[in-house]
């Protein structure tokens, strides 16, 4: 396949600034963001137990996911922060509303909104590795959005074998989509 194009609606400075006057809380939601994102990805080991290349991927994919929970998790640790529970996701909440029912768009969507959450958490996660002043922090963090870029490709990949004719323009329409969102949502400290 050729290489992936995701254009990606850059995030606004103001949630760098934000973010890094509230770095603790950032952190407590991202770990659940890494949580959750394994979880995705094992649910499609759920419903497509039969796609042996895709069951394949995203395990090892959920694997790379769990790893970043106990890195963040020890960063908390580090910090002297306790997690909290999970303060809800109303990026990812809205962008799963444009999953279509019925297969196999079903299919098709899910990985495509998969790919855009990675996405658009590699570019911020970059972002706070640009910004953030703790050196070993910050390493962790181009680490991770180093990861979460290649797990992009994995979904973009894992769409285009799914649906070689459709996953582009389906693809475009999702990414408007979530330019939306992002405009539409207020700026907090939250990974999303
Ligand atoms: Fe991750
Ligand atoms: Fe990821």
């Amino acid at each position: 396949m050729d290489a992936p194009t995701l254009p990606l609606t850059p995030t606004s400075p103001t949630w760098v600034a934000v973010a890094l006057a509230d770095l603790d809380t950032v952190h407590q939601d991202h770990l659940h963001c890494e949580r959750k994102a394994a979880q995705s990805a094992l649910s499609l080991v759920r419903s497509y137990p039969d796609r042996l290349d895709l069951v394949l991927a995203v395990s090892r994919l959920a694997h790379e996911e769990t790893a970043h929970v106990v890195q963040v998790t020890q960063l908390l640790g580090r910090r002297g922060v306790a997690p909290t529970m999970d303060f809800g996701d109303e990026y990812a909440a809205q962008l799963y509303s444009h999953v279509r029912r019925g297969e196999p768009a079903r299919l098709l969507d899910r990985l495509l909104v998969f790919a855009l959450i990675e996405a658009r958490s590699a570019e911020r996660l970059a972002l706070l590795a640009d910004a953030i002043p703790d050196e070993a922090t910050a390493i962790l963090y181009r680490g991770l959005a180093t990861a979460e870029d290649r797990h992009r490709d994995t979904f973009l990949e894992l769409a285009a074998a799914a649906a070689p004719t459709e996953w582009q323009a389906r693809l475009a329409v999702l990414a408007r989509a979530e330019a939306d969102v992002v405009a539409r949502l207020p700026v907090r400290a939250r990974i999303h």
